[in-house]
């Protein structure tokens, strides 16, 4: 075949074309999917399934400890991908450099329960939610990311999104307490927080969205226990806080231990193939519980640890935290083809590409930087924020003849109780202790109001009794300092391990004799501030009837003393609003907020005859959701709407004014409620559909604008479709959930 110069030149440009985009396709860094996949072909089944398994260090447990000798062996040969609670740049390292011994390299992956702070304790995730302060929130967040990032640490098991209404149930401490609306915008605020500019970045840490799902639903409030409910209500109250973290963009989940209508979420493919993976399209990965994997043998849905990882792996449990079921079984189960290959590989593939993201690859050591370490743990910055904070999560339940703020003129205080001088209670629980690291950084709340006392009043001491116990013998001497003060501050609650994992209580009382102390010091005549320090809502009825001025000082972390200063002095004006229900009784629970009107509603306690309500007891809780007072009253004035009818595609404004009629600068939540009057299905009495934290300077005003639309309204109906019905709606505008100042109505037109 002849061919002519020009029709061989072209072709030799032609060719020298594709060459050239061939050898610059072929220098291009490979993308991570090509990266993994090229690593996950040099890889055996063994290596792979190495990948899933997931220990925590020597030494170190949260949770039933299995002891192996022989860890750092099982690391070089790939049998371990990622270790828990290793604490520290340099124990990182070490354990980095033996993952480098193994025969591809594949870097560990270091996680830890970094729930509220690293080593700057912030106040409980409970506490820190009743800031109503999104930015403060991410911004607890970030810190704890640049500090633990900083220990070597590249993933946090939080944030913990449980929906919460069971104050019997210890773990309610972690969350961000009752409201499905109000979780979600604090899920996707913690998540940014611990994630920041993004994975890959040095001073990010993976978030881990837990524990999925529904395990604060738990009946009894006991924990680890059985949960049911239906499908609707999982999607209308549990499941939209992780969608939330999911939309952050959080890198991991984590499973629940519960069952959750009679399937262990571990091997609930429900939850993780069909909603998470599957209509949420999660490309992340999904470790298990500390041994949830094996424990679903004590469920009894699997019949050995074999049966356990076959379930777990297949409903979509990527990595097993603890258990050793896929260590021991899932290689057998996959050459026994009862496990394809794919599954295998899937969850391989999603560890992975985390650890890709993660930069591991490019410098396994790259988060073990001893002297970043040193300089992040030591950053004022950060005890700065963790003060701000923890200011804003007080919350003022009382405040009789406005007995706080104290008066700086105050000659002398006695400061009472067994609280005042303790250091590490006030970390709560899911505090990280650090090796080698003094916990005198942790300002008691003695240090804090001593840093006020200064030369301006004598601070007298008593501790009067213990958190728990009967001996009464230290009341005398309360008694006899109490009468010397002008005014008693006692601090008094729960020890900070009474709330937190498998802490659940059936008796929701302030320990021990304390209350019995508080009777005796209110007796003396002296006006008693009293701070109660919990993880959770406690139930405290004579106090709350008999002390003038109570604030609920939770567990508020490395600057508590400094906190509940600000606040007893005025320094700030506390303005931190209750995010759980506080019941007058264990016999009330579960109560919360945004519950149904029934058939025969109760409209108040003159009227339970034939109604929803108790023949012995308040329809009423002790504090509502939404709760909290401060130094000045805000009044609210001028509701407005745009329109009263809103169409589907439009939305329609609600401008309301408020005004700090106070003399103290201070902080209001204007909460919006919505109630829709008939539904298909029904509907709460109300519901939280947004709220604005704002500044007023005594006598300002500010106009907040909120607006509706086809999504503030819509709901799941029974087939699990979210849809708007035409219909009509109250609007409620309200410091809390009781205390709702003005109401409107609009159509949602057809
Ligand atoms: C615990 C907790 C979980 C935690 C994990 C690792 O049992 O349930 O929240 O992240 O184990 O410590």
């Amino acid at each position: 075949m002849n061919i002519s110069i020009p029709q061989f030149r072209t072709s030799l440009h032609l060719f020298a074309g594709v060459l050239f985009l061939l050898t610059f396709v072929a220098a291009q860094p490979k993308s991570i999917a090509q990266r993994v996949d090229s690593l996950m072909r040099l890889m055996t089944l063994d290596e792979k399934i190495g990948q899933l398994n997931q220990y925590t260090d020597d030494g170190a447990a949260t949770g039933p400890v299995t002891l192996d000798k022989d860890k750092p062996q099982q690391v070089k040969q790939g049998k371990l991908g990622s270790i828990l609670n290793v604490l520290g740049s340099e124990r990182t390292r070490s354990w980095q450099k033996v993952a480098m011994q193994s025969r591809l390299k594949i870097p560990l992956l270091f996680g830890q329960d970094v729930v509220h702070g690293y080593k700057t304790t912030f106040p409980i995730p409970l506490a820190e939610a009743c800031s109503w302060d999104m930015d403060a929130i991410e911004h607890a967040a970030r810190v704890a990311a640049v500090e633990a990032s900083a220990g070597g640490i590249h993933w946090t098991f939080a944030p913990m999104v449980d929906i919460g209404r069971d104050p019997r149930w210890g773990r309610v401490m972690e969350g961000a307490g009752e409201d499905t609306y109000l979780g979600s915008r604090i899920a996707a605020a913690r998540v940014k927080g611990f994630q920041g500019k993004g994975l890959g970045s040095t001073d990010a840490v993976m978030a881990c969205v837990k524990h999925f799902a529904a395990y604060g639903a738990a009946v009894g409030g006991r924990d680890y226990n059985s949960v049911d409910m239906s499908e609707r209500m999982l999607w209308e109250t549990y499941l939209p806080p992780f969608k939330a973290a999911l939309d952050a963009g959080a890198g991991t989940f984590m499973n629940s231990f519960n069952d959750l209508n009679g399937i262990p979420a571990t091997g609930n493919a429900y939850l993780m193939r069909d909603i998470l993976k599957g209509r949420w399209n999660f490309q992340g990965f999904v470790v298990s519980d500390w041994g949830s994997v094996g424990e679903m043998m004590n469920h009894g849905s699997v019949k050995d640890p074999a049966d356990a990882a076959r379930s777990a792996i297949m409903a979509g449990c990527d990595m097993d935290m603890e258990s050793r079921c896929y260590t021991s079984s899932l290689a057998k189960l996959v050459t026994d083809g009862i496990v394809p290959m794919t599954v295998v590989d899937d969850a391989v593939r999603r560890i992975l590409t985390k650890k890709f993201e993660l930069g591991l690859f490019d410098d396994p050591f790259r988060f073990c930087d001893p002297k970043r370490e040193a300089k992040a743990l030591n950053d004022p910055a950060h005890t700065a924020a963790a003060r701000d904070v923890a200011r804003k999560s007080i919350v003022l339940l009382k405040n009789e003849k406005n007995l706080l703020p104290l008066s700086k003129t105050t000659k002398t205080i006695a400061f009472i109780g067994p609280l005042v001088k303790e250091v590490k209670q006030n970390k709560g629980f899911w505090d990280v202790e650090l090796p080698g690291v003094d916990s005198n950084f942790i300002v008691t709340q003695w240090e804090g109001v001593q840093e006020k006392a200064g030369k301006n009043f004598a601070l007298l001491y008593a501790k009067g009794c213990e958190i728990e116990g009967n001996d009464r013998s230290g009341f005398a001497e309360a008694v006899s300092v109490a009468m010397k003060a002008d005014v008693v501050i006692l601090s008094i609650g729960e020890r900070r391990d009474m709330s937190g994992e498998a802490k659940s209580r059936s008796d929701l009382s302030i320990p021990g004799v304390q209350v019995e102390l508080a009777m005796e010091l209110l007796k003396t005549g002296k006006p008693v501030v009293v701070l109660i320090n919990a993880g959770r809502p406690l139930v405290f009825n004579e106090l709350a009837d008999k002390a003038p001025a109570i604030l609920y000082t939770w567990w508020l972390g490395s600057e508590a003393g400094n906190a509940i200063s600000d606040v007893l002095f005025g320094d700030y004006n506390p303005s931190a609003k209750l995010v759980m229900t506080f019941p007058l009784s264990v016999g009330q629970i579960p109560i919360y907020y945004n519950h149904y009107n029934t058939g025969r509603p109760a409209t108040g306690d003159n009227d339970r005859h034939y109604r929803s309500a108790y023949t012995d007891l308040s329809i009423y809780p002790r504090y509502e959701f939404g709760y909290g007072l401060g130094y000045s009253p805000f009044t609210y004035s001028g509701l407005k709407l745009s329109s009263g009818s809103l169409t589907r595609s439009g939305s329609i404004q609600a401008t309301v004014t408020v005004t700090n009629a106070g003399k103290y600068a201070g902080e209001e939540v204007v909460q919006l409620y919505l109630r829709d009057l008939v539904g298909s299905i029904i509907r709460p009495m109300k519901e939280l559909k947004d709220f604005r934290k704002i500044t007023l300077a005594p006598g300002e005003s500010k106009s907040i604008t909120f607006t509706i639309d086809k999504e503030t309204v819509s709901f799941y109906d029974p087939q699990i479709r979210w849809v708007a019905e035409a219909g009509e709606f109250e609007l409620m505008v309200g410091a809390s959930s009781r205390d709702i100042r003005l109401k409107e109505r609009f159509r949602l037109t057809d």
